[in-house]
């Protein structure tokens, strides 16, 4: 697609931008296929830059360009270079001047959903990471800060809604009323990736919200007519979040304005463009009936992370894209504590870590493997990963762990003050935690630098004499691409040492200190910590609250586990022992199958469950995270090599159906108790008394008899909100059969009308894990609600097969593969950035068995081989491939 080789971007060769755009004024006659831009810019040559004066090549992609002038006079063809990406001035003022350039773009051409587009009728942007060069010719880098103008013009009937970022100064209409036109002005400074546009026929619903200074915001939330109900609850979320910023991080919101528009076609879940955030509308819509609580919650989170970057992203942004974490690895952590305080603080801290484990632990282990700031790049596009995101919170949440809350509030507040309006890199962010805390933290950088997952490998000594007790902590840290040998890190271990009654023992070293919060500093290869006045063999209790994303291995007996399970002080790490006791069950029977052996293995796993699940203490939403197996995804992982898909289903599935059939009547009592026939309320108790019933339905349904099945059909038919149905419809589906075919007509009957619903129906048939889906994946993808050009409906169908079906996605024959890469190449030509995504489905390729690895390779090596491939996929192909 793009004529020139992508050449490699590396961290080291950064230098600030020669010229400055101090001002931009946008004017923007919208076409659905000739959408006029002009655009004036104030330029003048930076006075930071050092050395000669350099020419002025501005980013451009896709453009038709119409005319440029300079200071007023027009330029002619010997006066600039045009090449596909780029238009360069080779002479400029010494002076400021004024840039003036028209060009022309084709809003309903664009597929690959970058830039200026249509979708609905809407037209949308979206400039993150570089969008906005396909719009106008600018310098499309993140520390080119500039403010703007923006005046939309448009036919009122197709676009009455005209909206941009800032404030509104004025609307109007031309031509009798044949075109109408609005004006916006954002006051502040911002780099172009946070430029928005939308014009269309949307219907808001409004609201006000009044900032702690007193401050009154409009707010609004657009959406397709007729679904402005379920906008209440993204809304509702808006506002809380809103506020929580102010009361725990002192942040309040800054324009007059803030609205957020829902589109149907959208490459991400949500963009921060400042004072208009344009976000999927599957993370706007909500209704009982439409949405699941996941929906809700994820529908909470999203709006909040997006609110939280205009601190942290959007005042202070990022000085180059090698600096994408500081923006989003911080708000992902700002979203992470706000979901706790909202909801319960472990039973998030337990979904975040499970995402962490499942997706970053996965891609820190294979070849796409990078550190939290990568220092070279291809596609910039590819690096919106687990790594960047998750892992980047969790270095984020380590700093809180390691100061404390109250010293890293103030170095969060000493950060805000010191580079507010500025372009920020990472060096900077953790300069402000050295300053505020006077920590030398030299040594705990390295998280930003080193890739891979840290283990500890531990063990406890107890010496009963001398009532000491000695914890051996070693790191071992894998070699990722491109860095073999690696340095000691710094790692928080929190921990506590359990008596024999279950009860913490008091952390005493030998030193005579008392560890803060009972967390250790690992800072060596190889260190020992010795406890004192321990008045038995404890039992650890390691990385509670997982505070740092490592694996920790030590050797327990199936006693040590039962203890922590029954007893751990700590919440989260009570949940950490009932998981690591499946897993290891799990990768226990996986083993006796692989050598054909009957595996009856799990009672005792199961007995120890049902103990904790039955205990009224805790609330049902922690219960319902307790009975939730491992993933077949996080199996392999553990298993790590020669991996053989189909032998962890049905190992799976041996122990779900033995742990149905040992708390059989618990669950079955369980399922009666949390019914509910009150109204619907999406809150956080609600939903986990939901989660706990769902969750003992999908263990009951395990057991596979007939009444299980009627019980499962009668919760999807009699259900009355779509977390009931859904969870019924995803299990029938499994199930197939003539249960599983009447829930999905049914559905398919109910929901073809909703283009947001609709995709449970796609997404439950993709995740079957009968022989018979490959097939029906295929047809799908010629049904009349199904289109390549719309990443919901790719990402439903295609993208759950290809993630969330490890039986048949890895089918010994390859046809798996093969059908996800004959996708990812006829997507390459519509949407780079989804068709590489989906590659990411590969992500373990190596960790298979030889059988499964080759016809992998094969499919990866024909993506590989094929002409005109994007960047984007070229990039993650070649690395996939590559060692
Ligand atoms: N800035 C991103 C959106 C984005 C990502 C734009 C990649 C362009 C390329 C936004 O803040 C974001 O992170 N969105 C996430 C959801 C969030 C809650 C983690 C997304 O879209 O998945
Ligand atoms: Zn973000």
């Amino acid at each position: 697609m793009k004529p020139e080789t992508p050449r490699p971007v590396h961290l080291k060769d950064y230098r600030p931008p020669g010229y400055l755009i101090d001002k931009v004024d946008l004017d923007v006659c919208l076409d659905a296929t000739r959408t006029r831009v002009r655009s004036r810019l104030a330029v003048r040559p930076n006075p930071d830059a050092s050395g000669r004066r350099q020419a002025l090549r501005l980013d451009g992609e896709h453009l038709e360009l119409d005319e440029i002038k300079l200071d007023r006079k027009p330029l002619s063809k010997k006066d600039y270079n045009l090449t596909d990406t780029s238009l360069t001035l080779a002479k400029t003022p010494a002076a400021p001047f004024t840039l003036e350039i028209v060009t022309f773009v084709n809003p309903e051409a664009n597929k690959a959903l970058q830039g200026l587009y249509r979708t609905n009728d809407v037209y949308c942007t979206q400039c993150e990471a570089e969008g906005f060069r396909r719009i106008t010719y600018f310098l499309d880098r993140p520390d080119a800060l500039a403010t703007y103008t923006v005046r939309i013009e448009a036919d009122p009937r197709e676009a009455p809604v005209l909206l941009s970022n800032g404030n509104l100064l004025e609307r109007g209409t031309l031509a009798g009323g044949k075109r109408h036109y609005a004006v916006w002005r954002d006051p502040f400074p911002k780099p172009c990736y946070l430029f928005a546009l939308v014009g269309g026929d949307l219907s808001p619903i409004a609201s006000t919200f009044r900032t702690m200074s007193g401050r009154t915001v409009d707010l609004a939330i657009y959406v397709e007519h007729g679904k402005e109900e379920r906008a209440a609850w993204a809304m509702d979320s808006l506002k809380r979040a809103m506020r929580w910023d102010e009361v725990r991080f002192g942040r309040e919101y800054d324009l007059d304005v803030f609205n957020i528009v829902a589109v149907s076609d959208f490459n991400m879940g949500a963009m921060e463009n400042k004072g208009l955030n344009v976000f999927n509308d599957r993370l706007i819509l909500a209704s009982p009936e439409t949405a699941t609580d996941t929906i809700f919650e994820a529908i909470e989170s999203v709006v909040a992370h997006e609110y939280f970057h205009n601190w942290t992203g959007n005042r202070i942004t990022c000085r180059d894209w090698f600096q994408l974490c500081l923006k989003e690895g911080l708000t992902v952590f700002r979203d992470q504590e706000f979901s706790g305080d909202e909801r319960s603080a472990t039973v998030q801290r337990i979904l975040d870590v499970r995402r962490l484990k499942t997706h970053q632990f996965a891609e820190d282990a294979g070849p796409l493997a990078h550190p939290v700031r990568p220092e070279t790049y291809i596609e910039i596009n590819n690096f919106y990963t687990p790594t960047v995101y998750e892992k980047g919170a969790e270095v984020v949440r380590m700093l809180q762990t390691l100061l404390g809350r109250e010293l890293f509030r103030s170095g969060m507040d000493l950060y805000f003050d010191r580079h507010d309006g500025e372009a920020a890199t990472v060096e900077e962010f953790v300069r402000c935690f050295e300053d505020a805390s006077g920590t030398d933290l030299t040594q705990f950088r390295l998280w930003y630098a080193q890739a891979g997952t840290p283990e500890l490998v531990c063990a406890l000594r107890y010496d009963k004499a001398k009532k000491r007790a000695e914890l051996d902590v070693e790191q071992v840290l894998p070699a990722t691409p491109g860095q073999a040998h690696k340095k000691p890190m710094h790692i928080p271990l929190k921990l506590g040492l359990l008596g024999a009654n279950g009860h913490d023992v008091s952390l005493k070293l030998d030193s005579g200190e008392e560890p803060a919060d009972g967390t250790l500093s690992v800072t060596k290869r190889k260190q020992t910590f010795r406890f004192v006045d321990v008045p038995s063999r404890p039992v650890p209790s390691l990385l509670r609250d997982f505070s740092a994303p490592v694996n920790v291995t030590i050797d327990l007996s199936d006693r040590d586990v039962e203890l922590l399970m029954a007893n751990d002080s700590d919440l989260f790490n009570r949940w950490q022992a009932a998981n690591s006791f499946a897993m290891r069950t799990l990768v226990e029977i996986v083993g006796l199958l692989a050598k054909g052996k009957s595996a009856s293995r799990g009672a005792r796993y199961a007995k120890a469950l049902g103990a904790a699940v039955l205990s009224d203490e805790l609330e049902p939403a922690y219960r319902a995270e307790l009975l939730k197996l491992p993933t077949q995804a996080d199996i392999a992982r553990v298993i790590g090599k020669n991996v053989d898909p189909a032998l962890i289903h049905r190992a799976h599935k041996r122990l779900s159906g033995l742990i149905g059939r040992t708390l059989g009547a618990q669950l079955a009592d369980l399922y009666a108790a949390m019914a509910e026939d009150g109204p619907f309320s999406p809150d956080a108790t609600s939903a986990g008394r939901r989660a706990l019933r769902n969750a003992a339905l999908t263990l009951l349904t395990a057991r596979a008899s007939g009444p299980d099945l009627a019980r499962l059909s009668k919760h999807y038919f009699k259900a009355s909100n779509m977390t009931d149905r859904a969870q019924a419809l995803f299990l029938l589906a499994a199930h197939g059969g003539k249960a599983g075919e009447q829930a999905l007509a049914d559905f398919h009957d109910r929901w073809k009308g909703d283009h947001v619903v609709i995709d449970a129906w796609f997404a439950a048939q993709a995740q079957s894990p009968l022989a018979g889906t490959l097939k029906r994946v295929e047809a799908l993808t010629h049904h009349p609600l199904f289109a390549l050009t719309a990443p919901n409906k790719v990402r439903a169908l295609i993208g759950t097969f290809a993630a969330a079906n490890p039986v048949q996605f890895n089918r010994p024959d390859g046809a798996g593969y093969a059908f996800i890469a004959n996708h990812v190449l006829e997507l390459d030509r519509l949407n780079p950035q989804i068709a590489a995504r989906m590659l990411g489905a590969f992500r373990s390729w190596r960790a298979l068995e030889t059988g499964r690895r080759g016809q992998a390779r094969k499919a990866l090596q024909r993506v590989a081989r094929a002409k005109n491939l994007s960047s984007d996929v070229q990039e993650i192909v070649s690395k996939m491939l590559e060692a």
